[in-house]
């Protein structure tokens, strides 16, 4: 299917299924809690491997394997396996002359992990996800570090091994058996019983290997599993190991291919037409015939199953060849559909597609495709989504979840998207990969749209061990296994193929992107594709094979009087251009405003103008690696939040933008290569909010009743100092008051985002905003100077967790003065402790310079605030505490139920 390119331009309509809330999530068998009445045992079962695994790192190459001689190391006597992995791809290469042959031997080396008599018995006992990377050290020699900054500071470089047994009982013999990994990182390899199965070398993909013929009966099947994470890989923390879900997956010899749905819809008036692909394969030795049954449900909301059924497609059968496969290709209508879109204006109601395979009258096989029904618009005057001109609100996010590292664990990827929705983000790019599958579980159901992202690279590199090593070879099976897994997501707006590659300026960048722009449209039509432009110019060839055109950074130029300490010339705006080449693409800003922040703290002077690049003494102190909260300072390219804000709002045809970033993450400590982890976020890597969350959320969340003023007041030292003071508030005019004393009351004027009163004098006491709007109260906000530290005190986000060992809660513990204000600036180191059946696994304090390792007990507040992650491994109260030498120990329970 070959996109019809007025499509994209004029109203298209696309509804999108998404995922397989059971079937793919949920370990225990398939449908079982299905619809009530209507409930079929299926012989699918899906068991998630968290348990038993043996783990190793080696920092060397004990092993002498190597996916393929890498050309900047000199590595010699190394066995090349890259023959055995290549045909793992050869399900997602089209041609068949391109298909890669399996090698008929095993390789001619002794690896003595892969055997069952080895003795792992000194390993580590590891649950999965896992990221070996993550509980450090971390590296504090800088540049003579084998990870820098860049990367974290992380050991996530080495070879890694896992291991575990798989069982396989005597009703399973028969059954087609899959190993499904939704993330390796990277260069994975598996064995299954002492033979080499296959691998993924990109870290960020989800694959799948049949080791049905690989499996004997009994318990005692060896599993073994190669990482090879090389240094230089990536701009970011990558993690490192199995940091995603490892599933088994057992199904009758005819089923339902992996990832064999695809649902689109058009709605047409009253009614939603809707497409149903389903592929089917037969694994057996004779030709099969199946009957194929499909119904829709409405999933309600408030636990994910399917409640009122509303339609069917019509049952086919269909002859399936031996050891072949077959789709089938039918539609069906929804009348009155209950459409997907983000909130608050709109629901992000969801269906289910249950799709049920008999086989001579009996069940062979179900499966569930959830989706959602909702058309987009892209059109060079903006977007829309059902109808509603709606401009993106949107942050980019890495996949780390901060001191947790790269494992990917849901409670934790919720609570990042649940602050992002507090400040009214609708929005979320994947930056720059993939991300796990359940994350776009969370947004189909929590309602954010979606840019899905698969490369940072292609053929020209950004590090010496990254993706472009193996570009030629992978990008068209990582192309499609990245669509076919997630193209029935409602949440995912657009495709992604690049993110700033270096190919942009000549006609390579133009010939790869029609390239994987072709691959990717085969797969899925009914999204457009973007790749971001940060050096392209509209003249380029480049945009012109893109569907949609999203720019980094460079649309609002860099001519701003704040920034004029820069080189000339200075960058020229080039939204603009862009329209006028481009009149029917949409536009919009794919990064913005990298700006820069460390949460509460606050370095005077503060520049007069809405913004200015971070210098030492100018917003940044390079001694203490803090930078001012102001929200007013950027990187050398790019400008200020108030400044994209302005020119956002005088460009009507732009729809918005996406925030670099939402969080901090880990890695990429711009501009102080001495830090491990980014400045960028509107939340720190702890998830305390930077003083820049109420910036976007009176902007972008306008009706919340806020006004939060900064800095803090309690300046010891400062007295009769200039200290300005700063408002954010969805109010239009405020009146500051210093000890009673008015210092004025501003009205907003057009292009203004905060309210700032530059001339204020320090004097200890109190700071008091009262804002209006329309003339009318709106919110109001005091800030005190507190007096001396008087006791601590915690507090956690949820007070009741599941004893399953994933569940979280966070707890936060700060110093309160005699009054019960929260001291702004203490430093107290604190020591966390724990008694009952849980754990704590990290704490952090969110400053991006602090190198104590995330599992310590001991962390040092920064700004006032530290966090202790604790999770619980059985039921029982669960007794937190928290001290100083100061001060009393402070305690607060939580029940694991
Ligand atoms: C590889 O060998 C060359 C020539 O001996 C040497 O110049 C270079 O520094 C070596 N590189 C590494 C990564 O060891
Ligand atoms: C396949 O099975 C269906 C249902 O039992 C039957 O109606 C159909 O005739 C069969 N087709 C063939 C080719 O055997
Ligand atoms: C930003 O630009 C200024 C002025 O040219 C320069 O002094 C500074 O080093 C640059 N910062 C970084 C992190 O490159
Ligand atoms: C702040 O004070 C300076 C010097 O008194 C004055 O020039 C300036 O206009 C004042 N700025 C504001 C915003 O009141
Ligand atoms: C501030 O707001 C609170 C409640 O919204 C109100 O009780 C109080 O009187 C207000 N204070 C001032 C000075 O407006």
């Amino acid at each position: 299917m070959r996109l019809r390119p007025g499509r994209l331009v004029g109203t298209f309509l696309a509804l999108l299924p998404w995922w397989l809330l059971v079937t793919e999530f949920n370990l225990c068998s398939a449908i079982a809690s299905q619809t009530d009445g209507n409930q079929v045992d299926s012989p699918r079962e899906r068991i998630r491997l968290r348990t038993g695994w043996k783990f190793w790192r080696f920092e060397s190459r004990p092993d002498n394997l190597v996916y393929e001689p890498r050309p900047y190391a000199n590595e010699s006597g190394l066995f090349v396996l890259k023959p055995w992995i290549l045909p793992t791809a050869n399900e997602f290469i089209e041609k068949t002359e391109n298909r890669h042959e399996v090698p008929s031997e095993d390789p001619a080396i002794d690896i003595p992990y892969v055997k069952d008599s080895f003795d792992d018995s000194d390993w580590e006992d590891v649950k999965v996800p896992h990221d070996w990377a993550i509980k450090g050290p971390f590296y504090t020699n800088g540049d003579e570090s084998p990870i820098t900054g860049q990367m974290g500071s992380l050991p996530l470089h080495g070879v890694g091994w896992y291991r575990r047994r798989l069982s396989l009982s005597p009703s399973d013999v028969g059954k087609s058996i899959y190993l499904e990994i939704d993330g390796a990182m990277s260069y994975s390899a598996v064995w299954v019983n002492g033979k080499i199965i296959g691998g993924w070398p990109y870290g960020y993909n989800s694959y799948h290997l049949d080791i049905t013929s690989h499996l004997k009966e009994g318990d005692d099947n060896m599993l073994a599993i190669r990482i090879d994470n090389p240094p230089d890989s990536g701009r970011w923390y990558t993690g490192a190991g199995l940091y995603r879900n490892v599933w088994l997956t057992k199904v009758k010899p005819v089923h339902v291919a992996r990832w064999g749905t695809y649902i689109t819809s058009e709605i047409a008036g009253d009614s939603a037409s809707i497409e149903f692909a389903v592929n089917l394969e037969n694994k057996a030795e004779e030709q099969t015939n199946v009957t194929v049954q499909t119904d829709i449900f409405e999933v309600d909301s408030t636990n994910g199953r399917p409640a009122r059924p509303v339609a069917s497609f019509p049952s086919s059968s269909v002859i399936i060849p031996a050891d072949g496969q077959k789709s089938i290709l039918t539609s069906a209508t929804i009348q009155n559909p209950r459409l997907w879109g983000p909130p608050p204006s709109q629901s992000p109601n969801l269906y289910l597609a249950t799709t049920t395979v008999l086989h001579g009258g009996k069940v062979a096989d179900t499966y569930e495709t959830q989706f959602g029904i909702r058309s987009l618009t892209f059109g060079g005057d903006g977007f829309s989504i059902n109808g509603e001109r709606l401009r993106f609100q949107g942050v980019n996010q890495h996949h780390d979840l901060g001191a947790l590292g790269a494992a990917y664990n849901h409670k934790a990827a919720e609570r990042q998207l649940r602050l992002l929705r507090e400040a009214g983000v609708n929005a979320i790019r994947m930056a720059h990969n993939p991300p796990a599958p359940e994350l776009l579980e969370l947004t189909d159901r929590l309602g954010f749209m979606v840019i899905d992202e698969i490369f940072d690279v292609w053929k020209y590199d950004k590090n010496i061990a990254d993706f472009s090593l193996i570009f030629t070879d992978w990008h068209e099976p990582d192309v499609k296994t990245f669509v076919r897994r997630d193209r029935n997501h409602a949440s995912i707006i657009m495709w992604s193929i690049g993110n700033e590659v270096g190919e942009q300026g000549g006609s390579t960048g133009f010939d790869i992107a029609t390239e994987l722009s072709k691959i990717l449209h085969e797969e899925d039509n009914t999204r457009p594709i973007m790749a971001s432009l940060n050096s392209a110019t509209a003249s380029h060839k480049f945009p012109q094979a893109l569907d949609v055109l999203g720019l980094n950074y460079i649309g609002e130029g860099m001519e701003y009087p704040g920034y004029s300490v820069l080189p000339e010339p200075r960058r020229q705006p080039l939204y603009e251009s862009f329209h006028e080449a481009f009149p029917d693409k949409l536009l919009f800003s794919s990064e913005f405003a990298w700006s820069l922040s460390s949460r509460s703290s606050f370095i005077f002077p503060v520049t007069e103008y809405d913004g200015a690049p971070v210098l030492d003494h100018s917003g940044g102190d390079v001694n203490t690696l803090e930078i001012s909260g102001h929200e007013l300072y950027s990187s050398n390219w790019s400008v200020s939040h108030d400044i994209v804000f302005t020119v956002q709002d005088q460009l009507p045809y732009l729809a918005g933008g996406f925030l670099w970033s939402g969080w901090d993450y880990l890695g990429e400590p711009y501009p102080w290569p001495q830090a491990r982890s980014a400045y960028s976020g509107m939340i720190d890597l702890a998830g305390f909010k930077k003083e820049r969350f109420w910036l976007y959320q009176s902007q972008w969340n306008p009706t919340v009743r806020m006004a939060h003023v900064l800095p803090h007041w309690s300046w010891p030292g400062r007295e009769g100092e200039i200290t300005p003071v700063h408002v954010f508030t969805s109010a239009d005019e405020a009146e500051l008051f210093v000890n009673g004393k008015s210092q004025g009351n501003l009205k907003r004027k057009e292009f203004e985002y905060r309210f700032r009163w530059d001339n204020v004098t320090y004097e200890p006491g109190e700071l008091h905003v009262i804002t209006y709007k329309n003339g009318e109260f709106w919110a109001n906000e005091t800030v005190t100077t507190t007096s001396d530290g008087f006791k601590l005190d915690l507090t956690a986000e949820f007070e009741n967790i599941d004893a399953d060992g994933e569940d979280l809660t966070w707890i936060a513990v700060r110093v309160l003065d005699e009054q019960g204000r929260m001291v702004p600036e203490a430093d107290e180191i604190v020591t966390f402790s724990l008694s009952g059946p849980g754990e704590i696994v990290a704490t952090d304090n969110g400053f991006q310079a602090d190198f104590v390792a995330f599992p310590s007990n001991e962390r040092k507040l920064f700004n006032g605030l530290a966090l202790a992650i604790v999770r619980a491994n059985s039921p029982g109260k669960i007794v937190v505490a928290a001290e100083t030498e100061g001060f009393q120990r402070a305690e607060l329970v939580i029940e694991a139920v």
